[in-house]
């Protein structure tokens, strides 16, 4: 058994952001402030958007969104079961019900027509996720959702930087939520952030995620006139904090060179794997511009005991890869409830996919190197 050769995932940071964090705390404000606002700004900028509310977390993020989108308790959310359970846990957070439904099994995406059978009249809102970074079919979920009436909340937390015709992820929905986890393309060790265009959704989230405070710390801080605070609804502490908020600064500015580097190594699995009669290469759509989050290749002919294999195998070999995206309903935590049935595609997606370790700290010799293990390891299966 060999030791990893490199890791499967690793955020690009440096010494501007120690210098951002040993500022922040030099300056004795640790908390959400000042850092938090300025991020909020260089992200919503970044994306287009004109608010930017920053989270403690993606899960927190759409826990919030949802009570804007006014999810409560007897409703249902259509959500993907495919996608990293956070999805479904905040429909739950919020009070309400996930309906599973199918995902298109070449980008993972939600399938529209699999949503729209799945409407009743309990049904508020859909959540769909651009999974593993790759944007939905947002025009498909959007007329859908218009026509029934139905609020739509974009889980994009993998998302950032990826554009659908033409635009920024982060400005196609009332609220987009993102995610800073390491994992993602940018982050802040945790935290989360909402873009939306709507003043009165930013107002309000912020004081959701600050205890339903009426009056922020800044504002207090900044006033020479004795303000006291209500609390009008109850609320959360879903805050940021400035030392995080520092760290995403700098991340948004090594945006654009981070999206180049994680392009250059996705050409480079693309064209290793082109001609592999069995494993194929994450499917991008016209008018779909990705940021590259997860590389995930479809693999025919495998379950999920040979994909699991497989890892395996490429482990011993000292070649990091993980699951592509696991199923919600099939974890206990949702499949005990009675009305879930199966979701052939979504599992069929899951149990078939592999993502591959990509991230700035790899180069072309790592990228090879994947590549002979998954060739070698996917001869051992059949
Ligand atoms: C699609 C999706 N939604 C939500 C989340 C949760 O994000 P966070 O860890 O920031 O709460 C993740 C994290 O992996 C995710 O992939």
């Amino acid at each position: 058994m060999s030791p990893v050769r490199f890791a499967f995932a690793r955020p690009t940071l440096g010494s501007e952001e120690a210098t951002a964090v040993q500022a922040v705390i030099e300056s004795g404000w640790v908390t959400q402030g000042p850092k938090v606002a300025e991020f909020e700004r260089a992200l919503a900028d970044y994306c287009g958007a004109a608010h930017g509310v920053a989270t403690s977390s993606c899960t927190t993020a759409l826990h919030l969104a949802l009570i804007w989108s006014g999810v409560g308790a007897g409703d249902e959310v259509i959500v993907p079961s495919m996608s990293m359970i956070a999805t479904a846990n905040a429909v739950v957070h919020a009070g309400a019900t996930p309906v599973f439904a199918e995902v298109d099994p070449l980008t993972f995406n939600l399938d529209p027509a699999d949503v729209h059978r799945r409407i009743t009249p309990r049904t508020r809102a859909i959540l769909f996720a651009d999974q593993l970074g790759l944007p939905a079919d947002i025009d498909g979920l959007s007329a859908i959702a218009k026509d029934a009436g139905l609020r739509l909340v974009e889980d994009a937390a993998c998302a950032i930087g990826s554009s659908y015709r033409g635009q920024r992820i982060g400005t196609h929905c009332e609220v987009v939520c993102f995610s800073f986890h390491p994992r993602k393309v940018i982050t802040t060790g945790d935290g989360g952030m909402i873009t939306t265009s709507s003043v009165e959704a930013a107002e309000r989230l912020r004081r959701l995620r600050h205890h339903g405070m009426t009056v922020s710390d800044v504002e207090r801080h900044a006033s020479t006139k004795f303000t006291r605070e209500s609390y009008d609804e109850v609320g959360y502490n879903y805050r940021m904090t400035d030392v995080q908020a520092a760290i995403g600064v700098e991340q948004v500015r090594r945006l654009p060179s981070i999206l180049a580097e994680r392009r250059r190594l996705a050409v480079i699995y693309d064209a290793a794997l082109a001609d592999h009669h069995r494993v194929h290469t994450p499917l991008v759509p016209t008018g779909v511009e990705w940021n590259v989050q997860t590389y995930a290749v479809r693999i025919d002919g495998i379950d999920a005991n040979e994909r699991d294999h497989i890892i395996q195998d490429m482990l011993d070999a000292g070649i990091p890869t993980r699951p592509g995206v696991m199923t919600a309903h099939r974890e206990p935590a949702y499949a005990h409830r009675g009305d879930i049935t199966s979701l052939p595609v979504s599992e069929r997606a899951s149990d078939t996919s592999l993502a591959l370790p990509l991230h700035a700290s790899m180069n072309a010799d790592d990228c090879a190197l994947t590549v002979d293990a998954l060739m070698t390891a996917l001869d051992r299966v059949v």
